[in-house]
């Protein structure tokens, strides 16, 4: 036990971590280049917030939170996603006297307790994104166009969106009664899971992953959202698909898409890659502000997982840039090099060189050995010679050419190669 981690979390260990970094900088330029800000809010919240917000029906509360009670008896919850507590702040530091609207990320740790396997995990990270205060269409085709973009600048291909409305406060009720009618009559031929359903919440039986539900619902003339939607979402819908043809984002309507989270109202999507599944999901969720107590505010959003993206791009044969690795690896030959060795070192990293040594005493052989396996630009010697001369050995390990520079000369010289300003 004490040298296992927990099943379904990670260890992210140097090599790979500059994978993620990479990604994390992309998805922080590209939701800069839209003008979103970042958030960051409390890795737990009251449990209460995501039993209301995402819905005591959903897999997500009803089987997967982590909650536990603090020693204070309350009951907390570690987030199993964003859009609740970036909610809740907004609410809480009544974002919404702002003038405008609110465009906020996030890439963070979010937790659920599913089954792992491959791109699922429980503990996860999600980048993401929520937009406060508008209701326009034109909102939800530049949300789901950024959605695209970002996987597209991470490198992912052979993206597709799939794009369905889940209707409103309106037309949900009729929708609900439709349902109830025609699947009664065939209740038991439900799984335990859509009999629940049926009662509660009828149309998460579209998200049943069962194929015998599925059939049923098709044979029993059940009718998808889109065919109940009011003349309000029909015509958002409409504006919608318009304005995702203008800007040139392709996409195909699933009809019976519904999400996994109670929030959403209207338009709701998700992004596939046909060889694995959704890499990323969103909708907008008119509702859920007033219902966790703040004014009447439409918002949209989307949450995709950096986990499920960093394995496909690696599929793909896709790496994200090269980790930066080291500039110079600084050798010395015995200890009257130590002193000039110290303080290059320490010039060179107040420089922006990224800088090392071997520090076992080995012999000069062992140490080019280990800049070669760290894969540095330079080696930097510090040999008898050089300490009486007060210079010091430059090689270029990738062209071979070897320099001598005074000490004086070497920090500039490097940074000046390595593309730093000192
Ligand atoms: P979601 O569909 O539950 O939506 O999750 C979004 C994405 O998170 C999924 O498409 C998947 O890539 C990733 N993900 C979910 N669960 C796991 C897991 N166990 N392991 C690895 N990756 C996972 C939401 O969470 C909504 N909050 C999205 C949203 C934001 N809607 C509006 N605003």
């Amino acid at each position: 036990m004490l040298t296992q981690r927990p099943r379904g979390t990670t260890d992210l260990l140097p090599g790979e971590v500059e994978r993620w970094q990479a990604a994390e900088e992309t998805i922080r330029s590209v939701f800069r280049r839209y003008h979103y800000g970042e958030i960051r809010t409390p890795v737990f919240e009251h449990t209460e917030l995501f039993a209301r917000g995402v819905g005591e029906s959903t897999d997500i509360v009803s089987k997967e939170m982590y909650t536990f009670l603090d020693r204070g008896e309350r009951s907390l919850t570690l987030r199993p996603e964003g859009t609740a507590g970036v909610v809740r702040a907004y609410v809480e530091n009544k974002l919404y006297g702002n003038p405008g609207l609110t465009k906020l990320y996030y890439i963070e740790a979010m937790f659920r307790y599913e089954k792992p396997q491959k791109g699922r995990e429980r503990q996860f990270h999600q980048y993401g994104c929520e937009v406060l205060g508008a209701d326009h269409p034109a909102v939800d085709a530049e949300v789901i166009t950024l959605n695209v973009h970002l996987l597209r600048t991470l490198g992912l291909q052979d993206l597709h969106v799939e794009l369905n409305s889940v209707g409103c406060g309106v037309c949900r009720p009729a929708h609900k009664a439709r349902m109830i009618a025609a699947l009664t009559p065939h209740r038991h031929e439900l799984c335990r899971d859509c009999q629940q359903r049926l009662d509660r919440n009828p149309l998460r039986i579209f998200d049943c992953k069962n194929e015998h539900c599925q059939a049923v619902l098709r044979t029993s003339g059940a009718p998808t959202i889109l065919e109940a939607l009011c003349d309000d979402c029909r015509a958002h819908f409409s504006s919608v698909r318009e304005m995702l043809e203008s800007i040139g984002t392709a996409y195909e309507v699933n009809d019976r898409l519904v999400r996994g989270l109670d929030y959403y109202t209207r338009t709701a999507w998700e992004i596939t890659v046909p060889s694995y599944g959704t890499v990323a999901g969103g909708g907008r969720y008119n509702g859920l502000v007033a219902m966790i107590g703040g004014p009447e505010t439409p918002g949209i959003g989307f949450a995709g997982g950096m986990e499920r993206a960093l394995m496909l791009l690696a599929e793909q044969g896709r790496d994200l840039r090269a980790p930066t690795g080291l500039d110079v690896f600084v050798t010395v030959a015995d200890e009257a090099g130590e002193p000039m060795a110290m303080r290059l070192l320490q010039d060179l990293r107040a420089a922006g060189v990224t800088a090392d040594r071997d520090y076992l005493g080995r012999s000069l052989k062992a140490q080019f050995k280990a800049a070669d396996r760290e894969a540095a630009k330079f080696v930097a010697i510090i040999g008898e010679t050089e300490v009486q001369q007060g210079s010091v050995s430059l090689k270029d390990l990738q062209s071979g050419e070897q320099v001598a520079l005074p000490v004086s000369d070497i920090v500039s010289y490097l940074a000046e190669k390595v593309g730093v300003q000192s």
